[in-house]
Protein backbone atom coordinates (compact mmCIF):
# COMPACT_ATOMS: atom_id res chain seq x y z
CA UNK A 1 0.00 0.00 0.00
CA UNK A 2 1.32 3.01 -0.95
CA UNK A 3 0.30 6.65 0.06
CA UNK A 4 0.50 9.61 -2.05
CA UNK A 5 -0.52 13.08 -3.05
CA UNK A 6 -3.66 12.76 -5.60
CA UNK A 7 -3.32 13.46 -9.36
CA UNK A 8 -6.08 14.40 -12.06
CA UNK A 9 -6.46 11.08 -12.84
CA UNK A 10 -7.59 9.95 -9.07
CA UNK A 11 -10.03 12.99 -9.53
CA UNK A 12 -13.35 9.80 -10.46
CA UNK A 13 -12.41 7.43 -7.74
CA UNK A 14 -12.43 9.87 -5.51
CA UNK A 15 -15.65 11.36 -6.31
CA UNK A 16 -17.40 7.66 -6.60
CA UNK A 17 -15.67 6.78 -3.02
CA UNK A 18 -16.92 10.04 -1.38
CA UNK A 19 -20.76 9.93 -3.74
CA UNK A 20 -20.65 6.46 -1.80
CA UNK A 21 -20.37 7.23 1.63
CA UNK A 22 -22.36 10.68 1.51
CA UNK A 23 -25.20 7.84 -0.32
CA UNK A 24 -25.09 6.85 3.12
CA UNK A 25 -25.02 9.96 4.82
CA UNK A 26 -21.54 8.89 6.12
CA UNK A 27 -20.31 12.02 4.64
CA UNK A 28 -20.61 15.26 2.76
CA UNK A 29 -21.18 15.04 -0.81
CA UNK A 30 -18.54 16.38 -2.85
CA UNK A 31 -19.47 17.68 -6.87
CA UNK A 32 -16.61 16.96 -9.09
CA UNK A 33 -15.79 20.47 -9.50
CA UNK A 34 -15.16 20.70 -5.75
CA UNK A 35 -13.04 18.02 -6.04
CA UNK A 36 -11.01 19.45 -9.10
CA UNK A 37 -10.66 22.77 -7.29
CA UNK A 38 -9.24 20.77 -4.30
CA UNK A 39 -7.49 18.51 -5.63
CA UNK A 40 -4.14 19.44 -4.62
CA UNK A 41 -5.17 19.27 -1.10
CA UNK A 42 -6.15 15.30 -1.32
CA UNK A 43 -3.79 12.11 -0.53
CA UNK A 44 -4.65 9.14 -1.62
CA UNK A 45 -4.06 5.49 -0.68
CA UNK A 46 -3.06 2.98 -3.34
CA UNK A 47 -3.43 -0.75 -3.28
CA UNK A 48 -2.20 -2.91 -6.06
CA UNK A 49 -2.06 0.27 -8.22
CA UNK A 50 -5.43 0.85 -7.79
CA UNK A 51 -6.77 3.79 -5.24
CA UNK A 52 -8.51 2.76 -2.14
CA UNK A 53 -8.95 5.77 0.12
CA UNK A 54 -9.09 9.17 0.01
CA UNK A 55 -8.52 11.97 2.45
CA UNK A 56 -8.14 15.61 2.37
CA UNK A 57 -6.35 18.51 4.58
CA UNK A 58 -7.94 21.57 3.90
CA UNK A 59 -6.77 25.27 5.62
CA UNK A 60 -8.37 27.32 7.59
CA UNK A 61 -6.08 29.40 9.18
CA UNK A 62 -2.82 30.36 10.13
CA UNK A 63 -3.11 27.70 12.83
CA UNK A 64 -5.72 25.34 12.03
CA UNK A 65 -6.84 22.70 9.32
CA UNK A 66 -9.47 20.46 8.37
CA UNK A 67 -9.95 16.58 7.89
CA UNK A 68 -12.26 16.03 5.22
CA UNK A 69 -13.50 13.34 3.11
CA UNK A 70 -11.53 10.84 4.26
CA UNK A 71 -12.98 7.33 3.30
CA UNK A 72 -11.50 3.77 2.28
CA UNK A 73 -13.07 1.42 0.67
CA UNK A 74 -15.21 -1.76 2.39
CA UNK A 75 -13.06 -4.03 1.41
CA UNK A 76 -9.95 -2.35 2.75
CA UNK A 77 -11.07 -1.66 5.75
CA UNK A 78 -9.30 -2.58 9.20
CA UNK A 79 -6.10 -2.52 7.16
CA UNK A 80 -3.93 0.68 8.39
CA UNK A 81 -5.07 2.80 5.22
CA UNK A 82 -7.67 5.32 7.10
CA UNK A 83 -4.73 5.48 9.85
CA UNK A 84 -1.74 5.90 7.00
CA UNK A 85 -4.22 8.37 4.96
CA UNK A 86 -4.56 10.62 8.43
CA UNK A 87 -1.03 10.21 9.18
CA UNK A 88 0.05 11.28 5.73
CA UNK A 89 -2.31 14.10 6.21
CA UNK A 90 -1.04 15.62 9.25
CA UNK A 91 2.46 14.93 8.03
CA UNK A 92 1.73 17.94 5.91
CA UNK A 93 -0.05 19.96 7.89
CA UNK A 94 3.25 20.09 10.07
CA UNK A 95 5.17 20.37 7.00
CA UNK A 96 3.23 23.78 6.24
CA UNK A 97 3.62 24.99 9.38
CA UNK A 98 -0.09 24.39 10.83
CA UNK A 99 -0.48 23.98 14.52
CA UNK A 100 -3.70 21.97 15.05
CA UNK A 101 -5.88 19.55 12.51
CA UNK A 102 -9.72 19.07 13.39
CA UNK A 103 -12.11 16.63 12.06
CA UNK A 104 -15.87 16.54 12.42
CA UNK A 105 -16.82 13.33 12.22
CA UNK A 106 -19.58 10.21 12.68
CA UNK A 107 -16.12 8.38 13.53
CA UNK A 108 -14.63 9.66 16.30
CA UNK A 109 -13.41 6.78 18.19
CA UNK A 110 -11.25 6.13 15.19
CA UNK A 111 -9.66 9.69 15.66
CA UNK A 112 -8.81 9.22 19.03
CA UNK A 113 -7.05 6.41 18.24
CA UNK A 114 -4.99 8.59 15.81
CA UNK A 115 -4.47 10.77 18.89
CA UNK A 116 -7.44 13.39 18.57
CA UNK A 117 -9.33 14.37 21.27
CA UNK A 118 -12.87 15.75 21.95
CA UNK A 119 -13.67 19.24 21.37
CA UNK A 120 -16.83 21.60 22.63
CA UNK A 121 -17.70 22.54 18.73
CA UNK A 122 -17.94 25.81 20.38
CA UNK A 123 -14.26 26.17 20.41
CA UNK A 124 -14.10 25.90 17.06
CA UNK A 125 -13.82 29.33 14.57
CA UNK A 126 -17.63 30.08 12.95
CA UNK A 127 -15.33 29.75 9.29
CA UNK A 128 -15.10 25.91 10.27
CA UNK A 129 -19.44 26.19 9.73
CA UNK A 130 -19.16 27.24 5.77
CA UNK A 131 -19.74 23.67 4.81
CA UNK A 132 -22.92 23.17 6.91
CA UNK A 133 -24.71 25.72 4.70
CA UNK A 134 -24.89 22.79 1.72
CA UNK A 135 -25.62 19.98 4.22
CA UNK A 136 -29.03 18.52 4.59
CA UNK A 137 -28.91 17.55 8.29
CA UNK A 138 -28.00 20.89 9.14
CA UNK A 139 -29.78 21.93 12.69
CA UNK A 140 -30.19 18.11 13.22
CA UNK A 141 -26.01 18.01 13.23
CA UNK A 142 -24.81 14.89 14.04
CA UNK A 143 -20.78 15.11 13.96
CA UNK A 144 -18.51 14.85 16.60
CA UNK A 145 -15.60 17.67 16.70
CA UNK A 146 -11.98 15.81 17.33
CA UNK A 147 -8.93 17.93 17.25
CA UNK A 148 -5.18 16.88 17.35
CA UNK A 149 -2.04 19.59 18.41
CA UNK A 150 0.52 19.11 15.93
CA UNK A 151 3.03 21.63 17.09
C1 LIG B 1 -13.20 5.57 9.48
C2 LIG B 1 -12.31 4.92 8.42
C3 LIG B 1 -11.66 5.99 7.55
C4 LIG B 1 -11.22 4.08 9.13
O1 LIG B 1 -10.33 3.57 8.15
P1 LIG B 1 -9.62 2.13 8.30
O2 LIG B 1 -8.66 1.99 7.21
O3 LIG B 1 -10.68 1.09 8.42
O4 LIG B 1 -8.89 2.29 9.70
P2 LIG B 1 -7.48 1.62 10.13
O5 LIG B 1 -7.46 0.20 9.68
O6 LIG B 1 -6.37 2.49 9.66
O7 LIG B 1 -7.60 1.68 11.71
C5 LIG B 1 -6.65 2.33 12.54
C6 LIG B 1 -7.05 2.07 13.97
O8 LIG B 1 -8.36 2.64 14.22
C7 LIG B 1 -9.25 1.62 14.63
N1 LIG B 1 -10.55 1.92 14.01
C8 LIG B 1 -10.86 1.87 12.71
N2 LIG B 1 -12.15 2.25 12.51
C9 LIG B 1 -12.63 2.51 13.75
C10 LIG B 1 -13.89 2.94 14.21
N3 LIG B 1 -14.91 3.15 13.38
N4 LIG B 1 -14.04 3.12 15.56
C11 LIG B 1 -13.01 2.90 16.41
N5 LIG B 1 -11.78 2.50 16.02
C12 LIG B 1 -11.60 2.31 14.70
C13 LIG B 1 -8.66 0.33 14.14
O9 LIG B 1 -9.10 -0.76 14.91
C14 LIG B 1 -7.18 0.59 14.29
O10 LIG B 1 -6.82 0.45 15.64
P3 LIG B 1 -5.42 -0.26 16.07
O11 LIG B 1 -4.35 0.68 15.59
O12 LIG B 1 -5.53 -0.35 17.55
O13 LIG B 1 -5.39 -1.57 15.37
C15 LIG B 1 -13.13 3.94 7.51
O14 LIG B 1 -13.81 3.03 8.33
C16 LIG B 1 -14.13 4.62 6.60
O15 LIG B 1 -13.83 4.93 5.45
N6 LIG B 1 -15.38 4.80 7.11
C17 LIG B 1 -16.46 5.35 6.31
C18 LIG B 1 -16.29 6.80 6.03
C19 LIG B 1 -16.14 7.61 7.30
O16 LIG B 1 -16.91 7.48 8.23
N7 LIG B 1 -15.11 8.49 7.29
C20 LIG B 1 -14.80 9.36 8.40
C21 LIG B 1 -15.47 10.65 8.15
S1 LIG B 1 -14.56 11.98 8.83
Amino acid sequence: MNVRSAKISDAETIYALVSDYAEQDKMLFRSKADIYENLRSFVVAEADGKVVGCCALHIIWQDLAEIKSLAVYDGFKGTGIGRSLVTEALRQAGELGLKRVFALTLEPAFFQKMGFELIDTDKLPMKVWSDCARCPKQQSCDETAVIKDIS
